[in-house]
């Protein structure tokens, strides 16, 4: 059996929690590959909002397993919040929920350094959800980091105390006032509560699954276009958010993924700092925000709002090799005369149909023009009873892109879903 990955084209925020939620219940397996708590995944059902970090969107299935891989940071004293709200929704997913002992910890320092570095630039400043993300990943491949596996071995508050002093001695080059006291404490007590999980190696576990033809679905954490390596650095997070990142952040060899699912929003999001051709500062772009309630799962921070951008998902496209899409929120653009979609970029006077290295304000987006619908699709559930002018949005959409569009999302509840 092969696995199945589900990863954002855009920049975070596409609906991922929602997708996999309700993929959840064809799939025995659901499996974090990276990112960490800077993820916020909402789910909706029956009469619940909840919002995941760092644990997979299949904790809502009751035989389903949940995953974090060794490509995932974490934060004990979230991952405790976490698991304590699911306790009061009676939800104990203590036997259903594995971590890897190679996944790395991200200190109460760490959480500092972020913050001390983002205050550092001040105007220049990535937008970072301040979770400590980048200066975990940094420890990990500067070989300094802190793994799962090394909470359970003689030595961890060594090691703990040993690193944690090396990043004092960081913060001592910046001016900035911190207290890690009383985090330290809550992280203490959300460590001996990850000692009470099933701590594995995830690559032998995930590969045997794979052999007894178990069906695993790979969920991805941010956007393509936040990625390391391709996104609008330094405007990204700090792991690879693209397919790629679900081979290493899992231990799954290339030749075992088999469909790539690729999830878009019916518009474009973003935030945080860096380059959003496409972005709308002006009353169309707070209509999207507001009929969207485009406002950060894990930050509340008002997300900036634009129209699609083709190039940008065909370059997602392409990093990925998606095989299927998922759009999202098309019900946000209801009741819009005019929906618009880039088509391709004008560069100082020249035409370009691809995202380039440098997205600087030279770069001018050029549209066209779809004629709106004004019905309610929220609670369409088939292709046929969708208006018109959607469907015709819907199919230029695959057409440029190429690759078929499978799932139609028309609402944030489970429910709101038209599944081709
Ligand atoms: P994720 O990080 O990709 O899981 O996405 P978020 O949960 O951060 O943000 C997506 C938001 O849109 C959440 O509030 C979802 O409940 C909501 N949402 C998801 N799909 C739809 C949809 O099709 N329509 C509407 N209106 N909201 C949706
Ligand atoms: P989900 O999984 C949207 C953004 C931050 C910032 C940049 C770097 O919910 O889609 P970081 O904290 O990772 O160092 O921040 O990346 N970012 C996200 N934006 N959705 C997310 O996750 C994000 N995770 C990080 O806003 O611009
Ligand atoms: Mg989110």
């Amino acid at each position: 059996m092969k696995l199945d990955v589900l990863l954002g084209l855009q920049w975070g925020d596409e609906g991922k929690g929602k997708i996999v939620d309700v993929l959840a219940s064809k799939y025995n397996v659901i499996a974090r590959f990276q990112g960490g708590p800077n993820a916020g995944h909402t789910l909706e059902f029956n009469d619940i909002k909840h919002v995941l970090h760092t644990i997979p969107s299949g904790v809502f299935r009751a035989d389903t397993i949940n995953i974090i891989g060794n490509g995932v940071v974490i934060d004990p004293v979230i991952f405790m919040e976490e698991i304590e709200e699911l306790l009061e929704m009676n939800i104990d997913i203590k036997k259903n929920l594995f971590i890897s002992k190679r996944a790395h910890l991200i200190l109460p320092s760490h959480r500092i350094l972020d913050a001390a570095s983002e205050a550092a630039k001040g105007k220049t400043k990535i937008g970072s959800t301040l979770k400590g993300i980048g200066p975990t990943y940094m420890d990990k491949t500067g070989r300094n980091g802190l793994r799962i596996g090394d909470i359970i071995n003689p030595g961890f508050e060594e090691k703990y105390n040993f690193l944690t002093n090396k990043h004092k001695d960081i913060l001592k080059q910046y001016n900035f006032d911190y207290n890690l006291e009383d985090y330290e404490n809550n992280w203490f007590k959300g460590i001996e509560l990850i000692k009470s999980f099933k701590l594995i190696e995830s690559e032998h576990e995930i590969n045997q699954y794979l052999k007894d033809d178990k069906l695993i679905l790979a969920e991805g954490a941010q956007g393509t276009l936040l990625d390391i390596d391709f996104g609008s650095y330094p405007f990204v997070t700090s792991s690879n958010t693209t397919c790629a990142g679900a081979c290493t952040g899992l231990g799954v060899a290339p030749n075992k993924i088999g469909n790539v699912i690729g999830i878009f929003k019916a518009y474009c999001t973003r935030v945080g700092s860096g380059p959003f051709p496409t972005e709308l500062e002006n009353i169309e772009g707070e209509t999207l925000r507001k009929q969207g309630h485009e406002f950060g799962a894990t930050t509340g921070r008002p997300r900036r709002c634009g129209w699609l951008d083709l190039p940008a998902l065909k370059y997602s496209v392409m990093l990925n090799g998606i095989t299927e899409l998922v759009i999202t929120k098309a019900d946000v653009l209801t009741g819009f005369d005019t929906i618009k979609v880039c088509t391709h970029y004008k560069l100082n006077g020249s035409k370009i149909d691809y995202l380039p290295y440098e997205v600087n304000d030279q770069l001018e987006p050029v549209f066209k023009e779809f004629k709106g619908w004004k019905e309610d699709i929220s609670k369409i559930n088939s292709f046929d009873k969708l208006p018109k002018e959607f469907i015709e949005y819907l199919k230029y959409i695959e057409n440029e892109v190429n690759v078929p569009i499978k799932v139609i999302s028309v609402g944030p509840n489970r429910n709101e879903t038209i599944i081709l």
